[in-house]
C-alpha cells in the first residue's frame, strides 16, 4: 500500500516539501514503513514548467473527497483560508502537519481539538524554529521537567538583518531584500521587523509549555526597528550583542510573563553568537537545568525537513498523540503584564550610557525617561 499525501500551497515552504521528499523519497519510505507518494499540491498559481504539473489542483475539494489522502501539509500561511482547509482535513480524519505559525498561534487550540474528536494529529513542528526540533523535544524527550522558562532568538529575518548590518556593514534595506531573495522573510516582512513573528512563535512554545492557549494580542511585542547603530556599538563596547529575544517565565505568583524585545546578549551567552538566519532557544527545567536548541530558523529546505518529518510521523502514528496539545483559554489573567517584566537594562541618556546595577521592572525602567532603554538577558 502506497500512502498519498497533498501539500497546500506551492510558495517557499510547499515546493521544498516536494523538493525534499522527492529526493529522500527511498529513505524517507523506510523511515515512514510504507511506500509514499504527493497526490495533489493546492496552488491558484500555474507551474507549467513544474516536474510534478500533473499532481497541480486549484480545488481544495479534490483533496478534501479524495480518501486515499491520509495526510496533507499545510505551508499556505495565514488564517484564511489555511484555517478552513485544514479544520475540514481534521474533521475527515486526515492528520495535518503545517509550517503555519499565525494559523497554530490563533487557532491552534480549536484544531488541536479537532484532531482529537477525529483521531488524527495537528502536528506543527515547523511553526518555531523552521529546521530545529523543538516542539516534540518539549513536550516528549522534556516531558518529565517542571519547564519554568523558554527564551531565545525565534526570528531569521531579524537575526540575519541585525547580523549583516553590524557585522557587514550592510544597509538595513539591502539586509531585509537579501533576507527575502533568500526566501527567509514573511510576505509581509513587517511581521518579522516588529517581531510578530516571534511573538507567534512563543505563543505556541508557551501555550504547549503552560497547557493554556496564549493569544498572539496578549503577549507585549517590540522589534527591531528602534534599534540605533549607537545603541549596538555602546552595548558592543561594554560586552553585549543586541538581538531580538523572545522570551517565557513562570514567575513566583504562577502567572506566566511572554514578551518579544530586542535585549542586550552577554557574550558569554552562547545566545549572543548566533547570527544570520540561525536560531537558538533556551529551555530551563527542574531537571535538565538548561539545554539549548539551534539550527536554521528559516529557509526553503530547513522548513521542508520540520514539515516532512512531521508528515512521516503522521503516517507512522495514525493515533492522536495527546501530549502535543493545549487547552483553550478564555481569558489572559494567567497572564503577568510586562509592567512587572525584570532585568537589569541598558539606559542612554543625556549622561551617557550604562548598564544599571539594579534590576528594575519594565514600568521602573521606563519611567527613567530616558532615550534609550533595553534589558538584559542574564
Ligand atoms: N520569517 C520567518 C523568519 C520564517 O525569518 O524566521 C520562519 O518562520
Amino acid at each position: 500500500m502506497s500512502v498519498k499525501f497533498a501539500v497546500l500551497g506551492h510558495g517557499v515552504v510547499g515546493s521544498g516539501v516536494v523538493e525534499l521528499f522527492y529526493k529522500n523519497k527511498e529513505s524517507i519510505e523506510k523511515r515512514a514503513g510504507t511506500e509514499m507518494d504527493v497526490k495533489y499540491i493546492l496552488d491558484l498559481r500555474d507551474f507549467p514548467d513544474s516536474p510534478y504539473k500533473d499532481k497541480f489542483t486549484k480545488d481544495f475539494n479534490d483533496i478534501l473527497n479524495d480518501d486515499e489522502v491520509t495526510a496533507v501539509a499545510e505551508c499556505m500561511g495565514g488564517v484564511e483560508p489555511a484555517f478552513t482547509f485544514v479544520k475540514a482535513c481534521l474533521e475527515r480524519g486526515k492528520s495535518v502537519s503545517t509550517s503555519n505559525k499565525e494559523l497554530v498561534a490563533e487557532k491552534g487550540d480549536i484544531l488541536l481539538a479537532a484532531a482529537k474528536a477525529h483521531s488524527c494529529n495537528f502536528f506543527f513542528e515547523a511553526s518555531v524554529g523552521g529546521a530545529i526540533p523543538i516542539i516534540r523535544p518539549l513536550h516528549k524527550c522534556l516531558a518529565a521537567n517542571d519547564i519554568s522558562a523558554v527564551a531565545g532568538i525565534l526570528n531569521g529575518t531579524t537575526n540575519f538583518i541585525l547580523t549583516k548590518m553590524y557585522k557587514e556593514n550592510m544597509s538595513f534595506g539591502d539586509a531585509l531584500a537579501l533576507a527575502q531573495q533568500l526566501g527567509y522573510a514573511e510576505k509581509d516582512p513587517t511581521a518579522d521587523i516588529e517581531g510578530h513573528d516571534a511573538c507567534r512563535k512563543i505563543c505556541i512554545i508557551s501555550s504547549l509549555v503552560f497547557g493554556k492557549h496564549v493569544y498572539p494580542k496578549s503577549v507585549f511585542t517590540k522589534g527591531i526597528s528602534e534599534i540605533s547603530l549607537d545603541d549596538v556599538k555602546n552595548a558592543d563596547s561594554m560586552g553585549f550583542a543586541v538581538k531580538l529575544i523572545a522570551s517565557v517565565r513562570r514567575l513566583d505568583n504562577g502567572k506566566i510573563l511572554p514578551a518579544v524585545m530586542p535585549m542586550l546578549v552577554p557574550y558569554d551567552n552562547i545566545i549572543s553568537n548566533v547570527n544570520d538566519v540561525f536560531n537558538a532557544v533556551t529551555v530551563d527545567g527542574d531537571g535538565i537545568d538548561k539545554v539549548m536548541f539551534y539550527g536554521r530558523g528559516a529557509g526553503k529546505l530547513p522548513t521542508a525537513s520540520a514539515v516532512l518529518g512531521d508528515v512521516i510521523d503522521s503516517v507512522k502514528h495514525s493515533v492522536t498523540v495527546f501530549s502535543q496539545s493545549w487547552e483553550s483559554s478564555d481569558d489572559d489573567k494567567f497572564i503577568e503584564p510586562v509592567a512587572n517584566f525584570s532585568a537589569r537594562w541598558y539606559i542612554r541618556d543625556s549622561s551617557g550610557s550604562r548598564i544599571t546595577d539594579k534590576v528594575m521592572t519594565f514600568a521602573e525602567a521606563s519611567a527613567l525617561g530616558a532615550d534609550s532603554c533595553i534589558p538584559v538577558l542574564e
